[in-house]
């Protein structure tokens, strides 16, 4: 073929770092902590809510409104509307999409220039920096720096902070979106108010965007809270605030996610969405709409999915960051999300020469010994890292304990069994 056949827009963006792992994870039996999804049930309301979907109203069956069903839209804005400060339309001020990633996809697509520069924070969610590459956009890096360095004490995710005067450098003329991730995979950072207030400042001093991706708001730790950026003053109109179903009731498969912002932002993301997918299915809208009536009724309350879910995930947490620490590596805590990171310097120090391929960063080949030898998965920190960055933080893996007591328990049981196998 004479012709070049993948578009260019496809060029650099063809790796991902989970198909490998998932792949190395089945192959070898291994105690799967890699990729972030709850492995124990949903909660019954919500399975209950999509058979009800799937066996009840025959018109479930079909096509809902484009933009999202209407009960789940109508739903969507009392409830963020609230949170958010905004008095919602649910038909211009929400648009229901396929999980978040389909939001971030729109958003990219709907907002990102051939040229313009996008400010992500290091580490993030990897897919932000191929979707601003495939939009035609130019991603622009700036890191979290962790505050202090090991000194007998544990550190927090908190203490990995923004360096202000250099995130400043980051904004020039070209920049038309920042992303923020708040709780952020994979550290499980919490953006406090002052924080979030410097990204503002400098959002409305250079007229930028901000794609605010919240999808583990709910899952907040040791009392702490989780704030949207759409409501510090002169936000709202500048930022587009994204959520998951799946994230919130642990149904991860059900892919419904939201987008919430203004109109004048919004529509632009109408536009790519009716000129793509078009709709997002009904069933699915309809069981969130359900879960969504429930949680209105019940917010706040102990009985809320949203006060459950994080009392039990911080258990897992606790116990997952005392269980590492038995084999000498050493968690960042956590103040949010499904994930923490371990900092595997120890192991760097005593096996530096892991097998792997030519150029490949420490964590993967750690990571691949570990699946192999002590029959765990994690996923290496470096791929949430631009290649630039990537060698100064191949000494941490991801570990996500949003898992069943039996998980747990079988990570326990491998750990303490790598403890041994150390001491003897
Ligand atoms: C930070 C972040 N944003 C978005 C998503 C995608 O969410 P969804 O499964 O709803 O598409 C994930 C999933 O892991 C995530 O970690």
């Amino acid at each position: 073929m004479a012709k070049q056949v993948p578009a260019r827009r496809l060029e650099g963006i063809d790796k991902n770092p989970w198909l490998e792992f998932v792949k190395l994870a089945n192959e070898n039996e291994a105690v799967n902590l890699g990729q972030g999804f709850p492995d124990f049930a949903p909660p019954k309301f919500a399975t209950e809510a999509f058979q009800q979907a799937v066996s009840g109203d025959v018109m479930l069956n079909q096509y809902t409104r484009a933009f999202g069903h209407p009960p789940l839209v109508k739903i969507l804005a009392k409830f963020f509307g609230k949170l958010l400060e905004q008095d919602l339309d649910p038909q211009k001020n929400v648009l229901v999409t396929v999980g978040a990633y389909g939001a971030l996809f729109y958003a990219f697509q709907a907002l990102v220039d051939e040229g313009d520069e996008v400010i992500l924070i290091e580490p993030y969610f990897d897919c932000y920096e191929p979707m601003t590459k495939m939009a035609g956009g130019c991603p622009v890096f700036v890191p979290l720096r962790p505050a202090s360095t090991y000194k007998g004490q544990l550190m927090s995710s908190g203490d990995w902070q923004l360096d202000p005067d250099e995130l400043a450098s980051k904004f020039t003329p070209r920049t038309k979106a920042i992303v923020i991730n708040s709780p952020n995979n994979p550290l499980g950072k919490v953006f406090s108010r002052a924080e979030l207030e410097i990204v503002a400042n400098l959002c409305r001093k250079h007229d930028v965007l901000c794609i605010s991706d919240e999808v583990y708001q709910w899952l907040v730790y040791d009392g702490k809270k989780h704030i949207s950026i759409a409501t510090l003053p002169g936000m709202w109109e500048r930022t587009l605030t994204i959520g998951s179903a799946g994230k919130a009731f642990s149904v991860t498969g059900w892919k419904v996610g939201w987008t919430l912002g203004p109109d004048h932002l919004l529509k632009h993301l109408r536009t790519v969405h009716q000129n793509s997918l078009y709709h997002c299915p009904t069933q699915g809208q309809e069981a969130v709409f359900s879960n969504f009536e429930r949680e209105l009724k019940l917010f706040g309350q102990p009985d809320s999915y949203f006060v459950q879910l994080p009392e039990a995930t911080q258990k897992s947490r606790d116990h997952m960051i005392e269980s590492l620490l038995t084999v000498g590596m050493r968690p960042v805590i956590p103040q949010g999300t499904y994930f923490l990171i371990a900092d595997i310097s120890t192991f760097k120090e005593k096996m530096p020469d892991l097998p792997g391929s030519e150029g490949e960063a420490y964590d993967s080949r750690f990571i691949k010994w570990m699946i192999k030898n002590k029959g765990l998965v994690a996923i290496p920190v470096s791929a949430f890292y631009s290649s630039e960055q990537k060698k100064h933080f191949d000494h941490y893996i991801r570990f996500c304990y949003v898992k069943s007591d039996s998980t747990i328990k079988a990570m326990d049981d491998k750990l303490q069994q790598w403890k041994t196998e150390l001491n003897g």
